[in-house]
């Protein structure tokens, strides 16, 4: 495994570049970062490149490897012949800005578009409540490290500059799942806000975006296809279609929630694509959902969670101390004591 080896690395910027050859030194457990590290340390100090944690968990190291999206942080040399030439490339879907370093602000746009969590205007930050089937559903969406190799691996913006304004792109398709699951999520249309302005129509569930996640989430199968697939009932669905005509005199849900939530026809609420908070409550948002209720305030005056709040009766989970623990707790039980002021 020790000894040198051969790699191409791309060099160059915005206006163009090629391939250069190096022969560099590789050692027993190394990854791809650390080859990159020791060719700035040695032949190329001006090599480019973005990196923070080197462990997998912050997604800013991507690159092609070998013609692979991947973190070169988690590609191992000994994924490699000893023979093979190791070729690292930019992500090619996002402009080049130097080296191995591309501008991805395409997908922080994507993100900034995509509406915000919504809970419901009642609910005070620490009021939230839901059951942990719940969590568990959107916990594995929570997991992406926005190191956008999926973004860069769909094909649907890979070749095509001109789809990506109309086109969000996997991440945020996940993003998006995760809210409409999301059961304090008062908006009732992000699937129809998937399909109308993310451009979930484009994704023709080809996969591969699921192939390069290294947190391995099921990006189509657990994200995209279950919208899609609730899209498609909504719309096309005979029984569904038949249900609106005979229950709904005609509307369309979209027509339905938003008359139902505010009395006012579509044609008099505010445009598609306006979130700010008074086009929102204009449009209405779903009161009829059930959720559930604290009976108790979640903060005090000052800002401070009350120790009632882990004694309640409604405590989101039972109390990391154990359900027979009383508090104040007694002096003796508390590993911590706060110093005074002015020690
Ligand atoms: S499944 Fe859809 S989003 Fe994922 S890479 Fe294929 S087209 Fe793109
Ligand atoms: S979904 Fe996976 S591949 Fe896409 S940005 Fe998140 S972690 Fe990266
Ligand atoms: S350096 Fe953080 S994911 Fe690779």
């Amino acid at each position: 495994m020790m000894g040198k080896r051969h790699f191409k690395v791309w060099r160059g910027d915005e206006d163009g570049g090629d391939l250069q050859d190096y022969q560099v030194e590789v050692n027993e457990g190394e990854v791809v970062l650390d080859i990159i590290h020791r060719l700035q340390a040695t032949e190329a100090p001006d090599l480019a490149c973005r990196w923070n944690c080197k462990a997998g968990k912050c997604g800013s190291c991507s690159m092609e490897i070998n013609g692979m999206p991947r973190l070169s942080c988690m590609t191992r040399m000994s994924t490699f012949e000893e023979s093979e030439t190791v070729t690292v490339t930019p992500l090619r879907t996002f402009p080049v800005i130097r080296d191995l370093v591309t501008d991805v602000s395409f997908n922080y746009e994507k993100a900034r578009e995509t509406p915000a969590f919504a809970p419901p205007t009642d609910l005070a930050p620490g009021e939230y409540r839901m059951t942990q089937v719940d969590v568990e559903r959107s916990q594995e969406f929570r997991k992406c490290i926005e190191c956008f190799l999926c973004q860069n691996t769909c094909h649907v913006v890979r070749d095509h500059e001109e789809n990506k304004q109309a086109f969000a792109g996997p991440r945020y398709f996940i993003r998006a799942a995760e809210l409409d699951m999301h059961p304090l999520d008062d908006r009732t249309d992000r699937k129809e806000y998937a399909q109308q302005s993310q451009g979930l129509g484009y994704c023709n569930i080809t996969k591969c975006c699921t192939e390069v996640c290294p947190e391995h989430i099921k990006i189509t199968d657990n994200a995209i296809i279950p919208m899609k697939e609730r899209v498609v009932d909504r719309r096309y669905d005979p029984l569904v279609w038949l249900g609106s005509k005979i229950f709904r005199r005609g509307q369309s849900h979209r027509e339905l929630d938003q008359v139902g939530a505010t009395g006012l026809p579509a044609s008099e609420l505010p445009a598609r694509g306006d979130h700010s908070p008074k086009a929102e409550a204009e449009r209405g948002v779903n009161w009829h959902r059930q959720v559930p209720r604290p009976q108790t305030a979640s903060v005090d005056q000052n800002g401070r969670l009350p120790l009632t709040e882990l004694t309640s009766e409604n405590a989101a989970a039972s109390s990391p101390f154990g359900d027979d623990v009383q508090f104040p707790l007694p002096s003796e039980s508390l590993n911590y004591h706060h110093p005074r002021q002015g020690d």
